[in-house]
């Protein structure tokens, strides 16, 4: 039988879009100083796409020793940042103003034509950076992928496998557009905040299918993070 998986998550709702961003922004904020305040420099790693920006807006406002903060991305399409796809201009536009502008960025994309190329300097400066993340944030498309992990992607069985040794991987799929390169499973589990932010009915129709059991990791992504994950994930919804 098919695993409920809905212990794994904790809901929390909001009515808009904006109080969503601020208590998500609280909640980061509230991770990276009390990583500050015991290890001395703290980690995040962010999704891109569309969802995130007032989050991105709203934490950029929160007062921390941003200088001590190292910010990278789960997941990059792999496109300079002059493109308005560019998950690292979304981080600059949004997150890098302000005092946040001090925290020590590492973008995923190199200028290089292929992310095979970039594997070997990322996986070095991946490796520099405190690990394990202190906040992970995800988002979640309609077809179920989080992170780059897309159903019918060309390295989507590596990418999670909670195993694998690689920290990051390439990734191809009909519903991606351009290459990606994205953080694998790994490091993603290893988090010590995990959080969801999704926002709308459709996508929540598409977790609870998730959670539910319905398919399987290859084609609900999202589900396969669920199964392994030890610590609840944080679901930052609204409808
Ligand atoms: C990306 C992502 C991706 C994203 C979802 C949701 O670069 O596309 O990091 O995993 O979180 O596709 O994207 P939206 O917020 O645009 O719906």
């Amino acid at each position: 039988m098919t695993p409920d998986l809905s212990s794994k998550i904790q809901l929390h709702s909001f009515p808009d879009s904006d109080e969503l961003a601020q208590a998500l922004a609280k909640a980061v904020a509230n991770d990276l100083r009390a990583a500050i305040e015991t290890r001395g420099a703290a980690s995040l790693a962010l999704s891109g796409g569309n969802t995130p920006k007032r989050f991105m807006q709203s934490l950029s406002t929160q007062s921390l020793a941003w200088g001590k903060v190292a910010v990278t991305l789960v997941d990059e399409r792999w496109v300079p940042e002059t493109s308005a796809r560019s998950n690292a201009a979304l981080v600059r536009a949004h997150l890098l103003q302000g005092a946040a502008a001090t925290a020590n960025f590492l973008p995923l994309y190199r200028a290089l034509p292929a992310p095979e190329a970039a594997l070997a300097d990322l996986e070095r400066d991946l490796a520099a950076l405190p690990m394990p993340f202190d906040a992970v944030v995800l988002g979640m498309g309609d077809d179920g992928h989080t992170a780059s992990f897309f159903p019918g992607g060309d390295h989507l069985a590596e990418a999670l496998d909670p195993t694998t040794a690689a920290r990051v991987l390439p990734m191809r799929a009909p519903n991606a557009g351009e290459p990606r390169i994205t953080l694998t499973l790994p490091p993603i589990l290893a988090a010590r905040r995990l959080y969801l932010q999704i926002e709308g009915a459709g996508k929540r129709a598409v977790l609870e299918r998730a959670l539910s059991g319905e398919g399987d990791g290859a084609s609900y992504p999202i589900r396969t993070v669920l199964q392994y994950v030890d610590i609840p994930v944080a679901v930052y919804w609204r409808p």
